[in-house]
């Protein structure tokens, strides 16, 4: 296995295998911003909103690799606000059906919080569906949770559910 981090013109080389990971993670009824079924054209159109953000210094992107396969993905969205510059949210942690429980998001969480320390960003902030399979990965990792949103998203099948928020603070030492 192994984790890199892809360049802006990597993630639109990369699309049709990234935007398969989203709609695995969509049609397995993951609260991931978008809805089931997610037609390829759309999943395309946010990979490439991605690359912007990418070239833009905004947003990291990872990815983990199985014997050359495309088996997930994480993102690191660089907060832009002047006062919010030792920030960084973790967003569309996700990794393929087919490889999980293998540690692959534990993985991918170590490599954006790395990315997160170098950057000089001390605090992490990230939120996801309440009562998932995310939520305990989360606490293992050790963030903290402030506490949930009722009713906040729908998950892929159009169902309301809570909103789990977390934190981290990073040593920078
Ligand atoms: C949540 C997700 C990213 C976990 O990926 P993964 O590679 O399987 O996670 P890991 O193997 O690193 O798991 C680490 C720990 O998280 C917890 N965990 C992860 N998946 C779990 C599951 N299905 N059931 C119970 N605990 C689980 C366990 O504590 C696990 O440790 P263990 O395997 O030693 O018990 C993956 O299930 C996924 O992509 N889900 C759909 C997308 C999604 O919901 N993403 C989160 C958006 S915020």
């Amino acid at each position: 296995m192994s984790i890199t981090q892809l360049s802006a013109q990597e993630i639109v080389q990369y699309c049709p295998e990234l935007s398969a990971l989203l709609i695995d993670a969509v049609e397995g009824g993951a609260s991931v911003s978008f809805l089931a079924p997610l037609a390829r054209e759309a999943a395309d159109a946010y990979w490439h909103g991605v690359s912007a953000d990418v070239a833009r210094g905004t947003r990291m992107v990872f990815i983990a690799r199985v014997d050359g396969q495309m088996a997930g993905c994480v993102h690191l969205a660089i907060a832009t606000q002047p006062n919010a510059n030792h920030r960084a949210e973790i967003q569309k942690l996700l990794v393929h059906s087919a490889y999980r429980r293998r540690g692959l998001a534990t993985r991918l969480m170590a490599a954006a919080e790395e990315a997160a320390q170098k950057l000089g960003r001390s605090l992490v902030v990230l939120d996801t569906e309440q009562d998932s399979h995310a939520e305990r990965l989360y606490e293992r990792l050790g963030y903290q949770r402030v506490g949930v949103i009722p009713e906040f998203a729908r998950s892929s099948t159009g169902a309301l559910h809570g909103t789990v928020l977390f934190y981290k603070q990073l040593g920078m030492g």
